[in-house]
């Protein structure tokens, strides 16, 4: 039978490769485009390239033997309740552990305020969800977080990006930005920051701006998200006073413990004010009816039973060594057109390349040459960003490390001589969302 003779019946698209209902989807999920950048970094997994794309935790500095222990012992003695669905808020126990970890940065809270979700990604959905109607304005550091700029995008916000330097977001450009989008008709409806070891610019918002972007917020009425997966993550002193300590109707808070246990459980929260909190819930049991039992149990027994502080000392002492790494190779092996930030915390560093070079263009060459990044591109909603770079210190060995900033110092230094020779191309605004995926994020 031809196409003419079945009248139109068969799908008009067959075959594995045509989406047959590409016409059917919701107009959400047409931002929603897996990156170019993803094949690539199948090829940068390969364990000849060193990357310093990916930000995946060092779960291997973790007692693995006594996790098995604990996750055996969970399921032998608490089984009918650690298999069993649980409430949408979350295990009231682990929620009055959550509060104990959050009082390391100065906030006092109650567990009534805490809602358990599946990593902090889900809060950030969550959050997104009930707060934005296609169109509505978002502010967020430029750069920010890739997947905080995939939800947004997946809900149709706009994202306004606010300026940052080496002392985190600039309190002047959140002032005007605001001002200039109230007086244009635009009301902003969040503040998306990561004021702590931020990712990806690895910088750290002072004491002093704290203050001022609460105040800039409130007198604009401007609720703030602020998320922090790598507070406790802090190399040079104690960790900083939280947002929300000094503001608790102001600021929706986001944890995790990712990044101080292991992401493979899935486990972060929200702490919002009441109100919040409780829409948070309802959306929480619409998207999953309850989290898991199971992995919230085996955190708390984690928390109630192993010397956590000492594990989190493990993984800074381990970090801090990574980024000197890092940071001690670029100082000796970049061309000096090169510039980058030097955090105290986290896992990632900012670089900047000299005028006319283009990180996403340059990726295939380095990959190429086994080494890895994440172009900045991903990190801007508008597809700016094209001279920098995010550097990753949380994964490889630190002789690793170093040979991967000569790998990278040697590729930069041969597309700046390219340029040279025929001439500055400039960098281009790649536009849409780079989405390279979670080990990526
Ligand atoms: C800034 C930021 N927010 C949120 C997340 C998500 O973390 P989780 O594993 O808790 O979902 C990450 C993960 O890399 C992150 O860097």
């Amino acid at each position: 039978m031809t196409r003419e003779q079945d009248h139109g019946q068969t799908p008009a698209t067959q075959g594995s490769r045509i989406d047959a209902y590409v016409d059917r989807y919701a107009a959400r999920a047409t931002g929603m485009v897996a990156s170019e950048i993803r094949a690539l970094f199948a090829v940068a997994s390969r364990p000849e390239v060193v990357s310093l794309a990916g930000g995946m935790p060092y779960v291997t500095a973790l007692p693995l033997d006594m996790v098995g222990e604990l996750v055996s012992d969970l399921v032998t003695r608490r089984g009918t309740v650690a298999l069993q669905y649980g409430s949408g808020q979350g295990d009231p126990h682990l929620r009055e552990q959550i509060c104990d970890v959050m009082r390391l940065e100065g906030i006092n809270a109650g567990p009534n305020d805490v809602v358990v979700t599946v990593g902090s990604q889900q809060a950030l959905d969550l959050i997104t969800r009930i707060f934005i109607d296609p169109g509505d304005v978002v502010l967020a550091e430029g750069p920010s977080y890739v997947g905080a700029l995939g939800t947004f995008a997946a809900y149709q916000a706009k994202v306004v990006h606010i300026a940052m330097d080496d002392q985190g977001i600039v309190p002047e450009s959140l002032a005007q930005t605001i001002y200039a989008l109230e007086t244009a008709g635009a009301p902003v409806k969040f503040l998306y920051t990561i004021p702590t070891f931020h990712n990806p610019g690895g910088v750290t918002l002072n004491a002093a701006r704290r203050q001022q972007v609460l105040d800039i917020c409130q007198r604009a009425g401007i609720l703030i998200i602020e998320d922090n997966p790598y507070g406790l993550l802090g190399f040079d002193h104690e960790p900083m006073r939280a947002l929300r300590a000094d503001s608790p109707d102001g600021v929706v808070y986001l944890g995790s413990f990712s990044k101080t246990l292991a992401p493979g459980f899935r486990v972060g929260w929200a702490l919002a004010p009441h109100a919040i909190r409780e829409k948070l819930v309802l959306a929480m049991e619409s998207a999953v009816l309850s989290h898991s039992s199971f992995t919230q149990l085996a955190v708390g027994q984690y928390l109630a039973t192993q010397p956590w502080r000492e594990q989190i000392k493990t993984f800074r002492e381990l970090y801090r060594e990574r980024r000197d790494a890092l940071l001690d190779a670029l100082d000796a092996l970049m061309p000096p057109e090169v510039t980058w930030t030097r955090p105290s915390g986290g896992f990632f560093v900012w670089a900047t390349l000299p005028e006319g070079l283009d990180s996403k263009a340059i990726l295939p060459r380095a990959v190429a040459e086994r080494v890895a990044f994440v172009p900045g591109t991903g990190f801007y909603s508008d597809g700016s960003g094209a001279r920098h770079m995010r550097l990753s210190f949380c994964y490889p060995e630190p002789d690793r490390i170093r040979e991967g900033v000569r790998r990278l110092a040697g590729v930069i230094e041969q597309e700046m001589q390219l340029r040279d020779t025929f001439g500055t191309g400039s960098t281009r605004d790649h536009g849409g969302v780079d989405t390279p995926g979670p080990d990526l994020a």
